[in-house]
């Protein structure tokens, strides 16, 4: 997809009521975005089958909702106070700042992209007896390739463990990374940044603590853990999940709703028997990645990208990456967290919090693995994928929402085709009939076709037509988004109709 076409999804995005730039009328403020009537019932729905697959679906996962104020030793504990910065690199003829991690992985990709090019020719050239696998590991430019790609992601991971900030710089230098702005290599020297924001609880004259707004929701579940361990009197292996906001300062926000300041996450902690991990590990990667292509998107669309550098946490990580408008990024992140953080948060804390299993017949503080998905990211997954324009047989092009059935913001529009002869009364009793199931629209204004474009364009998978064939017979015209085919049903075998084609639970049983 071209620059142009994102702008594109960007324009659509608003036209449609799903996202608005925060504070618009002040001139916005950046990297922060409202969603409109059309973006929250989207978010909602997107929210609904995360929330059904991974708690609804599994008897020993469950929800909670915790506060995003916490006691501020939770992010000394949690290692986010010393360690939960980015390298910031500024190029003094651009003035641009940019995160040297993010300048090194686009580098890296450049060489990935090369790489693919050689592959794409030799299979041409080789035809059906071409194998990727050999003709990687003998080519000797490609070979060439990944030994580069190789040596600078083993210098980097070095040097960002060993804190050799000046090596990082020296990497970009030698790599000759140029700033994509003014193209010089004028950088300054690199130096960490810390991502938390932070705010007073309490007025100054009764001395005011700092707090952080949570950069992670899952910090909530694990000082919960022993709570919910209890009360639901859950056994290993056993999962909390939590849907909620969290909160970065990020030094380059860029790319519309893909790096936000305030966003919100989905993250669930899988509490396991230590040893287990790595299994746990897998089989969850797996299943998030089913997930994932459960909606229906071309699965050319999703890889998994293992981390060479680990957080301070975790002891394996991959993303689930998804092929964005401006290229494969991160979506998902599945991390193995070990013990780390209940063990930080016993020791800060004072308390104990371990896990009595029955049958080992021991206490242990359980191993963690997470799946940590950034709704804001989905939607604009969703909300790129979905957006096509159609070349038309007439010769005319129609803007269309192809967003799967059961997570479109509007399911159905009832459309009167004239304003009067009792039409519009009647499509009140279908909407009637409709909405304590769906979300319905009633739209009576403009020429029929021209209203049917419309719901097209907002994603709207079902329109129903009423005409005077209605008064007479009872029936309605039923209208297919996706394939604007027509088929005219008694009414009162719509309701049955449209929670076919729009049913959650249908989707569930796909997983
Ligand atoms: N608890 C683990 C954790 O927070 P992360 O990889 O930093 O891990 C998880 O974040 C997910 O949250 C990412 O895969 C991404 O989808 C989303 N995310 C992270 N930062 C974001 C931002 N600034 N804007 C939007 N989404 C973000």
């Amino acid at each position: 997809m071209s620059d142009d076409q994102f702008k594109n999804v960007i324009a659509h995005a608003k036209e449609y009521g799903f996202i608005f730039q925060s504070s618009e009328i002040y001139d916005g403020l950046s990297a922060v975005y409202d969603y409109g009537q059309n973006g929250a019932l989207l978010k909602n729905n997107i929210k609904a089958y995360w929330w059904g697959a991974m708690v609804q679906m599994h008897e020993n996962i469950v929800g909670i909702d915790s506060a995003i104020f916490m006691h501020p030793t939770t992010w000394k504990a949690s290692g986010h106070v010393d360690a939960f910065n980015d390298p910031l690199i500024d190029n003094k003829d651009s003035k641009k700042r940019y995160r040297a991690d993010v300048l090194i992985e686009d580098h890296v990709e450049k060489i990935r992209q090369k790489i693919e090019k050689e592959v794409a020719k030799a299979a041409k050239r080789f035809g059906e007896s071409f194998e990727r696998e050999q003709f990687e590991s003998t080519n000797p430019r490609v070979v060439g390739y990944h030994e580069k790609i190789r040596s600078v992601m083993d210098r980097f991971v070095k040097s960002m463990e060993a804190e050799d900030l000046a090596d990082v710089k020296q990497l970009i230098e030698d790599e000759q990374i140029k700033c994509p702005v003014s193209g010089s290599m004028n950088w300054t020297d690199v130096r960490q940044f810390n991502l938390m924001f932070g705010t007073q609880m309490g007025s100054v004259a009764e001395g005011a603590s700092t707090l952080y707004l949570r950069p992670e929701t899952a910090q909530g579940i694990f000082l919960n853990y022993l709570n919910v361990q209890k009360t639901g009197r859950m056994k290993i292996p056993f999962g909390i999940a939590q849907i909620g906001k969290a909160f970065r300062n990020e030094i380059v926000a860029r790319q519309f709703i893909f790096r936000m300041r305030e966003f919100e996450q989905m993250e669930m902690q899988f509490f396991v028997r230590p040893g287990t991990e790595m299994e746990w590990y897998e089989k969850w990667k797996e299943k998030r990645l089913a997930w994932h292509n459960s909606l229906g998107f071309d699965s050319s669309n999703y890889r998994f990208h293992d981390h060479e550098k680990l957080a301070h946490y975790a002891n394996a990580a991959a993303d689930i990456e998804f092929k964005f408008p401006f290229g494969f990024k991160e979506l998902e992140g599945i991390h193995s967290r070990t013990d780390f953080d209940l063990k930080q948060h016993e020791e800060f804390s004072g308390k104990k919090l371990q896990y009595f299993d029955p049958e080992l017949g021991e206490n242990y503080v359980p191993y963690v693995v997470e799946t940590s998905i950034g709704l804001d990211r989905m939607f604009l997954a969703i909300l790129s994928n979905s957006l096509q324009t159609e070349q038309l047989e007439d010769g005319s092009s129609r803007t269309v929402m192809n967003i799967p059935a059961f997570l479109a913001p509007y399911k159905v529009a009832v459309l009167p085709l004239l304003k009067k002869d009792g039409l519009p009364e009647k499509a009140r009793d279908v909407v009637n009939a409709l909405k304590f199931d769906h979300m319905v629209q009633y739209d009576e204004k403009d020429a029929i076709g021209k209203r049917y474009r419309r719901q097209d364009a907002a994603g709207t998978p079902l329109c129903v037509t009423v005409d005077h064939q209605t008064l007479e017979d009872h029936t309605l015209t039923v209208r297919f988004r996706d394939t604007m085919k027509q088929i005219r049903i008694p009414m009162d075998e719509l309701n049955e109709l449209v929670a076919q084609k729009v049913s959650l639970s249908a989707q569930f049983s796909k997983l």
